[in-house]
Formats: structure tokens, C-alpha cells, sequence
């Protein structure tokens, strides 16, 4: 379909092929055809077009959608993006009347409804991959209720944590990540159709009933907005950076949990690769592309946040520029989680590692420090006290608590023999404050967390 009556020559190859987009959005078909087949319903509806010549148009964009499904469409480079393909294919199968189907319609609010018809489809298909890594992690921790870790601030042992808890402060990331994408699915659920190229339609259009046939709560309201609106792009791949990081976090735990110096967890066979070299290497190699792809769906916000910048009202071509950043960020986020789910799932939890660790490196020193603030010591003294008692143990090469009463009174002579009864186990139970790490209130955010995933639908 060349719309070449304006222009005295045909296009050059060269621009053709630069400005032509259907190798990328020809995943758009779906919705391009979901569309369409809307708008035609209601272009009949509303008398603007014969009511047999949309059930014709729609029957053959039934079939048009078919063939794309089957393979047997053929995409044309030179008839530029998606949507030509499709309307040049409706005029081939049923001639003029095909080419009503553009009526009271511009490509510029086609494609802006095609891509949010698609965002919101990620959108849900995201928000349940995400689901799945939380259950995954959800069970590990379950599993493993009672096991004590060491807990760490700039990756030295600070204070011991129930395994579960630190599992769980990557169930509350993701299920922030969760909220951003349902916040993003509603500014997405915003319909453009019937803004036409971008001041509005002359025609006597149902707004409303395209919303409703194609799924949409909203109809947009200012039809320059709406042609040139990007927002939801980018967004999403805001979103989606966002939940990367958080699991470049977890995965980066994993990496380091697996290796011989900490030997907190092993990856399962399925999940690991080996050295094509060394014969004895098993490698976190899932964790590591997750690490690693998360910075490529950072370059993609960068990518459609700079696409945006500074474009004039209403739509520019530099639009088009919008979905394979989007489409890629799409594709990474939801191959990584499913990846990595069941990697998390099948984790092996080497618990008695994990405890011993939790057992050294003197890690009830605060919990000292708070015992000698309940006999009346102000903190930042006891803080002292504690911290000259540790360089003592460092010193003599003791734990502290195989450290003599005697000398413990040397620091502070409001030590008594009860000091000896901090445990682990009380260390966890005095912390027991909303968000806290004692066993009563990890038992509380894991049926809160079961609640979460199971009190809302996937
Ligand atoms: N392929 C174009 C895009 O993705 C479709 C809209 C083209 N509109 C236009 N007026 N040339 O942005």
C-alpha cells in the first residue's frame, strides 16, 4: 500500500528500510487485530460503516490472524510497520472494503492503543512471574523456619537473624515491586483510540464502547496527550529496572552463599552449569546472567526516558523507538524470573554451615550492650565497656562467653553471672518489635506473606 500521491517519486531503499519497523512490532499483530476488529464494531454501531461490510472485515481479520499464527503471512519489510502489513493484506483478501477499515482512525492512535494493550498484558504476565519467585522464596524460608544465620552490615557479621527473615526482606522488595506494577497497569489502562492523528475524529464515534470491547477502564481525555503519551512505556521498564535490582541483590547472595569460603547454600544440578575446563566447578550461572541483565534493562529506561525528551506535541516519529526497549525489557524481566524461581526453589540450604557461622565472631555484642543499659548503664558507655571487653576475647583468643565473670567485671562491675545466659536464642527472642527478627514475629510475616500470595488472585 504506497500512499504516494503527494509525492513525485517513490521512496528510496534506503529511507525505506531505515524507517521501517515490522521486523520489531509485528509482535504487536494480536493487538493491532484486537483493535481493529473494536473499531470496526463500532464504526457499524454507529452507522459510519455498512454493518456487512465490517462483519466481512472482521471475518478476514479473523483469518489475517490466523495466518500470522500459523506462519504462513507474509511480512513485508517495505510496507513499513505492522499495521500497514495488516491493512495492506485486508484490501489484497477482500479489496475496497478493506479499505474502509482506516475510517475515523490515524496510526498514531493505532499504535499508541496496540501498545497498551500489550504493556498491560506484560504487565499481569510480570506480576505473576514475580509471584512465583516470592513463592519460591516463601518455601525455602518456610522450610528453614528456626535456622539462626549470622546477619551482616558491610558484609561482616553484625548480629544474628533467622534465615526466614532475611528471606523475607526480599518477599516484602518484590511485593513493592508488585504494587508499582499494579499502579503502572492503571495509568496503562487508559484507552487512545478514536484521538485519530491527534486533534480528534470528525466522525460520530463510541469512545466508550471501544473502551469497554477492548478491555479498557478509562478513555483518555485529551487527544494530544494520548497520541504522544509514552509514560506507561517507560513506566514499566522503570518498574521492571527496579525489581531487576532487587534481583541482582538476591541473586548476587546466592553467588556468594554457593562459594567454598561461605558454603551457605548449593545450587541444584539442574540450575548449574559446569567449567568447560576445570571438572570439579559447578557455576551459579542463572544467578550471574540475572546479576548481569540487569543493567541491560537500566540502558533501556535510559533508552526510552531519552527517546522522550524534549518531543514536541503531538506524535513524532521518534516514537517508534519505544518497543524494542520496551519489548526487551519484557522479555528479560519474564525469562529471568522464570529461571529463577526454581532456582530458588531447589536450593539446598546447608543449615549446619549456616549456624555455625551464626556462632562465632562475637556476634551477641549488642546484646551485652543492652544488658548492661538495664542495669543503668547509659548506651554509649556500655557500647565502650562491650567494645574494650571484645578486644580483650580478640586478644586472649576466646569467645566471650568462655570469657571468666572475673574479667568481665574488670570492664564493668555491674556484670553478673546471668550475662553468661545470652544466647543466640534470647538474642532472637528480645527482638520481638513489629519487624523484628524473634521467631514469634517471623512466624507472623510468614502467614502474612502466605496471605499476601494466596489472599490475591495471580
Ligand atoms: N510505526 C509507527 C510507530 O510505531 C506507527 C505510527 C506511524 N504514524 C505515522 N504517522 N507515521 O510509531
Amino acid at each position: 500500500m504506497t500512499l504516494r500521491g503527494r509525492f513525485g517519486k517513490e521512496m528510496d531503499d534506503r529511507a525505506k528500510a531505515y524507517t521501517a519497523s515490522t521486523h520489531f512490532d509485528r509482535r504487536l499483530y494480536k493487538h493491532d487485530i484486537a483493535s481493529s476488529i473494536a473499531h470496526v464494531r463500532m464504526l457499524a454501531k454507529q452507522g459510519i460503516i455498512p454493518e456487512k461490510d465490517a462483519e466481512l472485515i472482521i471475518m478476514s481479520l479473523i483469518s489475517i490472524r490466523e495466518e500470522i499464527e500459523q506462519g504462513s503471512f507474509e511480512f513485508k519489510e517495505e510496507l513499513e510497520d505492522i499495521h500497514m502489513n495488516i491493512e495492506a493484506r485486508l484490501v489484497e483478501k477482500i479489496g475496497e472494503v478493506g479499505a474502509k477499515l482506516h475510517t475515523a482512525r490515524s496510526r498514531n492512535d493505532q499504535v499508541a492503543t496496540d501498545m497498551r494493550l500489550f504493556t498491560k498484558e506484560a504487565i499481569s504476565e510480570t506480576v505473576t512471574g514475580i509471584k512465583d519467585l516470592q513463592r519460591a522464596l516463601l518455601h525455602v524460608a518456610e522450610d528453614n523456619k528456626r535456622l539462626v544465620m549470622p546477619g551482616y552490615t558491610h558484609m561482616q557479621r553484625a548480629q544474628p537473624v533467622l534465615f526466614a527473615h532475611h528471606l523475607l526482606a526480599y518477599f516484602e522488595m518484590f511485593q513493592r515491586d508488585i504494587e508499582r506494577f499494579e499502579q503502572c497497569y492503571q495509568r496503562t489502562d487508559v484507552m487512545p483510540l478514536g484521538s485519530g492523528a491527534l486533534a480528534g475524529v470528525t466522525y460520530p464515534i463510541d469512545r466508550d464502547f471501544l473502551a469497554k470491547e477492548l478491555g479498557f477502564s478509562k478513555v483518555s481525555t485529551n487527544s494530544m496527550d494520548a497520541v504522544s503519551d509514552r509514560d506507561f512505556v517507560i513506566e514499566y521498564i522503570a518498574a521492571a529496572g527496579l525489581t531487576m535490582m532487587h534481583i541482582s541483590r538476591l541473586t548476587e547472595e546466592i553467588i556468594i552463599w554457593s562459594t567454598a569460603e561461605f558454603g551457605f547454600v548449593e545450587i541444584d544440578d539442574a540450575f548449574a552449569t559446569g567449567s568447560s575446563i576445570m571438572p570439579q566447578k559447578k557455576n551459579p550461572d542463572v544467578a550471574e546472567l540475572a546479576r548481569g541483565k540487569t543493567g541491560r534493562v537500566y540502558g533501556h529506561l535510559m533508552s526510552a526516558l531519552t527517546t522522550m525528551k524534549s518531543l514536541p506535541l503531538s506524535y513524532d516519529r521518534d516514537m517508534q523507538e519505544d518497543k524494542e526497549c520496551l519489548f526487551d525489557a519484557v522479555d528479560t524481566l519474564l525469562s529471568t524470573l522464570e529461571a529463577l524461581a526454581p532456582t530458588v526453589a531447589t536450593l539446598r540450604v546447608k543449615a549446619d554451615r549456616i549456624s555455625r557461622a551464626a556462632e562465632t565472631d562475637y556476634m551477641l555484642a549488642t546484646d551485652i550492650a543492652d544488658y548492661l543499659v538495664k542495669k543503668g548503664i547509659p548506651f554509649r558507655q556500655a557500647h565502650t565497656i562491650v567494645s574494650n571487653l571484645v578486644r580483650y576475647a580478640t586478644d586472649i583468643g576466646k569467645a566471650l562467653h568462655d570469657v571468666d565473670l572475673i574479667d568481665y567485671r574488670r570492664f564493668c562491675p555491674d556484670f553478673e553471672n546471668d550475662v553468661k545466659s545470652i544466647t543466640l536464642e534470647s538474642s532472637l527472642a528480645a527482638r520481638n518489635c513489629t519487624g523484628g527478627t524473634a521467631p514469634e514475629e517471623v512466624e507472623k510475616a510468614l502467614a502474612a506473606a502466605r496471605k499476601t500470595l494466596n489472599g490475591k488472585k495471580d
